[in-house]
């Protein structure tokens, strides 16, 4: 169904296209699921004509951290409930994070994931392989030929052996624990890594700088105190020595402090091979937020200070950090309403995206960053660069159709994931996702979802 629908002919006309030279007022010619033609193109007969006049018309959305608890936690989301929140907010490929159950740490679990994903995926998909302190290079090489698009390592997350789950909290001296990846582990698999072409992804906060400060969590501060920003720097820093040791493409997940954007800027000067993710929530908010938002703003690495920030957005104006990326990790709402230190840490965010990024953008003077930080720079952190996050023919029609003149409001009743209530609960962009086709299928148009789950499982190009 959706395979036909995508070999159709469609056009999108007179809208105001982001190509690769920027934008220009241009006609889409979508055929066989791929852009055949960007300019001024006659009305085919039989093709259908989509009117974008005084639209937007961007490449679909790439985030490259969501996080769909499928399989393993299906009251807090799974692949047809997050991709659904994809494709309202022209988020046409998910990367989705190893920390579902069982993790997602060889080929075979990797191929029944995909397969189980394949049958509820409304938008395309990739999967991160993980990178366990007992991992080794067969693991990877196994990942690798089964389609991940790089390796995530959670510094100081231990992994529970007979569960196959990555965790957060977990007591010392537990015999089914293996221990948390370390530098060291970095450091002896990163070769490997870079051998095969592929980024290294990681959750940095330094273990033995959380373990130093770690206590119950009763306030806000508590949470800051708890998770200092010197953490992330050192993480980020010691990383980054390994990377540029062994050439391998070091990606950095949710950047969210000041001292860890320093970092990242001296360890690019020193020529490390880095690329820096920050998401909404951290560009969006700060504790000032907490009174009004609560534990739905409980997320690890914590938002931190104005000064954070601010220091965040510019980093992103300066293109220091190049990636905005959800870090979309929904859970039950029962489980969010537990007190500060029981809820689970985690915000869903992949809806909200686009607009939240455009808008960014327009206030930082130039609305169209937005499509290089959500699809173009993500394209090429995964190794998606020859097939998606370009409008220009031979490329996926993975097209988004956004209004500049609509603004949006995020209200928990609108969101598709199972999550409603999220970090950004309330606030206004202006502008909003009208349409969203995936390889020339609509899948998402004027708010309402559109056909079947057609999303196929995407490998990075090899380098
Ligand atoms: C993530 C999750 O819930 O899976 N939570 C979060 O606050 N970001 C895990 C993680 O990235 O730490
Ligand atoms: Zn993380």
């Amino acid at each position: 169904m959706t395979e036909r629908a995508a070999a159709s002919e469609i056009l999108i006309a007179g809208g105001t296209v982001y190509t690769p030279d920027g934008p220009r007022e241009a006609d889409v010619h979508i055929g066989g699921g791929v852009i055949t033609v960007v300019g001024e193109v006659p009305r085919p007969a039989g093709a259908k004509v989509v009117d974008a006049r005084g639209m937007y018309v961007l490449p679909g959305a790439i985030d490259v951290h969501v996080h769909s608890r499928d399989p393993g936690f299906p009251q807090k989301e799974d692949f047809g409930t997050l991709t659904a929140a994809a494709a309202a907010g022209g988020v046409t490929t998910v990367i989705d994070m190893p920390n579902t159950v069982p993790a997602v740490d060889a080929a075979g679990v990797l191929e029944s994931k995909s397969a189980l994903a394949r049958g509820k995926a409304r938008v395309d998909f990739a999967l991160w392989g993980l990178l366990r302190s007992g991992t080794t290079a067969e693991d990877l090489e196994g990942l690798a030929a089964a389609g991940a698009i790089g390796f995530k390592a959670y510094l100081g997350y231990a992994f529970s052996l007979t569960r196959k789950q990555v965790l957060s909290s977990y007591a010392l001296g537990d015999p089914d624990l293996e221990a948390p990846p370390d530098y060291g582990t970095l450091a002896r698999l990163a070769p490997v890594i870079a051998g095969l072409g592929l980024p290294l992804a990681i959750h940095a906060e330094d273990p033995a700088i959380l373990g130093a400060f770690r206590r119950p969590l009763e306030t806000y501060a508590d949470v800051l105190a708890a998770r200092p920003a010197e953490a992330e720097a050192v993480a980020i820093a010691a990383a980054a020595e390994i990377a540029g040791a062994s050439g391998v493409r070091l990606h950095i997940a949710h950047l969210s402090s000041a001292a860890g954007l320093a970092a990242a800027q001296e360890a690019i000067r020193a020529g490390a091979p880095l690329s820096v993710e920050t998401c909404p929530q951290y560009l969006w908010l700060s504790d000032e937020d907490f009174g009004r938002l609560g534990t739905a703003m409980k997320v690890f690495p914590p938002i931190r200070t104005t000064r954070d920030r601010d220091a965040l957005v510019d980093g992103l104006a300066r293109g220091v950090i190049t990636v905005v990326a959800t870090d979309h990790a929904p859970h039950s709402d029962e489980e969010k309403a537990a007190t500060l230190d029981g809820a689970p840490a985690g915000t869903p965010g992949v809806q909200t995206l686009y607009s939240s990024s455009l808008e960014l953008a327009r206030r930082l003077g130039d609305v169209w960053q937005a499509p290089r930080w959500v699809s173009e720079a993500p394209a090429a952190m995964a190794g998606l660069q020859e097939s998606k996050g370009t409008i220009a023919p031979g490329f996926d029609a993975d097209i988004v159709i956004v209004d500049p003149s609509q603004p949006t409001r995020v209200r928990a009743e609108q969101m598709r994931s199972r999550q409603r209530h999220g970090a950004l609960e309330g606030m206004e962009f202006g502008f909003s996702v009208r349409a969203t086709y995936l390889r020339g299928a609509l899948v998402a148009g004027d708010g309402r979802l559109q056909g079947r789950a057609g999303g196929r499982l995407v490998r990075p190009s090899k380098r």
